[in-house]
């Protein structure tokens, strides 16, 4: 098979197939395994009263550009945003944003003071790819909206913990920090810039830019000789108001009560703008560079940015499914089999290949899973088909068999065989393919 070069998928993308793969521009874990863990997450967060909320892939870029802050290298660097029209659209690059515009366009605050939903779906960033790093890849993740109390923090915290733990994943850190409220981050910024301004020499080009424009992001470094010079710098926790830190004390308290492990960084500073209080990032030693599992916060004053009144309170995660499967795999879990087929059906002519389409109907109106040959193919071929699928059961059919009104059933896992009357076929397979799973 060949396919023009040009029209491979983008890089930083790829095809989730039903089947395992390896090839350049596919998922390696397959789609029954994407269905799976969907379905574990949604199970987990709806446990909690978490219902889910879909908004619309594309949106305004104004925006994101607002909401997650224009200086933030998700919107300076990594939108896919285009102009048509009169309008500017983007490829939205996460869904807190996008939740607190529907919330407030929907005066969701009417359906109940407290909103809890949840989300899942794929987001888009133009970032360079790598393994954990993609250019369309998928989030889940929760928005309470309307709370301002330390049990809502500990709630979706306890809610994202909740999902790791229903796969059994180890080996997580929880960071944990506080940004405070409104002036915390301009006093803090500017205490950081007047420790940092003496060393400027001694940073890195990108260190000495952020200096100017977002000093908090140079706590992110990587770079050990900066790691050094940060270990004597100012400390966000140290400008905390008293009731930020009396709020920042009692989401510690909850999470100790809750039995939620966490360690306290302050250089944890994460790459949106909207935060506010709590912020806290979940790691996996299993995903090398891209350790973030799964990041959020409070961002009591993005209803604000977005023009609204008044502040909401709100606070949310959101996790990465492609890095979860990382972590998946590398700890061996035991993703469940594909159920594969009850019947395969086996048909000899084009009689039989008539009454194989309409039996056919007829079993899956009954529940079965069923599949039939669409190629006129030999027996031989058939019957191969019938083993590649791992049907429990070919149901063979030629002319002999429609005079006769019986079916030959093979059972696929013992070999054996039993002529079954074309009336009783359907209560045969289903007997035996439920009493089998
Ligand atoms: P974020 O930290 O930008 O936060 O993204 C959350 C998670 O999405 C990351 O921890 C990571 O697992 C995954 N992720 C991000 N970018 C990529 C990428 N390029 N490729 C693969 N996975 C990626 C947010 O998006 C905030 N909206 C979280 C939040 C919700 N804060 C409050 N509520």
């Amino acid at each position: 098979m060949s396919l023009d070069p040009t029209l491979r998928n983008i890089r930083g993308t790829f095809d989730i197939l039903p089947q395992a793969a390896a090839s350049e521009g596919a998922h390696e874990v397959p789609s029954c395994a994407w269905q799976h863990v969907e379905q574990v997450i949604r199970e987990v967060l709806e446990r909690f009263n978490f219902r889910e909320i879909r908004t619309p892939i594309l949106e305004p870029t104004p925006l994101i550009a607002r909401g997650v802050g224009q200086l933030t290298d998700i919107v300076a660097k990594e939108m896919f945003a285009f102009r048509r029209g009169e309008t500017d659209y983007v490829l939205r690059p996460e869904l807190t944003a996008p939740v607190m515009r529907a919330y407030l366009q929907h005066r969701l605050d009417q359906q109940g003071s407290v909103q809890k939903l949840y989300y899942l779906g794929p987001c888009f960033r133009a970032e360079n790819p790598q393994k954990g790093r993609y250019r369309q890849f998928h989030q889940f993740g929760v928005e309470v909206i309307g709370a301002e109390t330390p049990e809502a923090d500990a709630e979706v915290i306890a809610a994202m913990m909740a999902v790791y733990e229903a796969f059994g994943l180890r080996k997580l850190r929880l960071r944990l920090n506080a940004l405070g409220d409104a002036d915390t981050r301009p006093r803090y910024k500017a205490a950081l810039q007047a420790y940092l301004e003496p060393y400027a020499e001694q940073l890195s080009a990108i260190s000495r830019k952020r200096l100017e424009t977002n000093p908090l992001r140079i706590l992110d470094t990587k770079d050990a000789r900066e790691r050094r010079l940060l270990e004597n710098a100012p400390r966000i926790l140290d400008f905390l108001s008293p009731s930020a830190r009396a709020h920042y004390e009692a989401v510690k308290a909850h999470l100790q009560e809750l039995g939620i492990a966490f360690v306290e960084d302050p250089f944890l500073v994460r790459g949106l703008d909207y935060y506010t209080h709590t912020t806290f990032e979940l790691e996996s030693p299993d995903l090398g560079a891209q350790s973030a599992l799964a990041g959020g916060g409070r961002y009591d004053l993005l209803a604000q940015e977005l023009g609204h009144e008044a502040a909401v309170p709100a606070i949310g995660f959101a996790a990465g499914i492609e890095r979860l499967l990382i972590a998946l795999q590398a700890q061996h879990y035991a993703f469940p089999e594909d159920p594969g087929l009850d019947v395969f059906l086996v048909a000899l002519g084009q009689n039989a290949a008539r009454w194989s389409l309409c039996q056919a109907q007829q079993l899956r109106r009954e529940g079965l899973r069923v599949d039939l040959d669409l190629k006129g193919r030999s027996m031989k071929a058939q019957m191969r088909e019938a083993n590649r699928q791992q049907a429990r059961y070919a149901v063979i059919v030629g002319e002999e068999e429609l005079l006769r009104k019986q079916a030959r059933v093979r059972d696929m896992r013992t070999g054996q065989q039993h002529d079954v009357a074309f009336d009783e076929l359907s209560d045969f397979l289903k007997g035996t393919v439920v009493r089998l799973t």
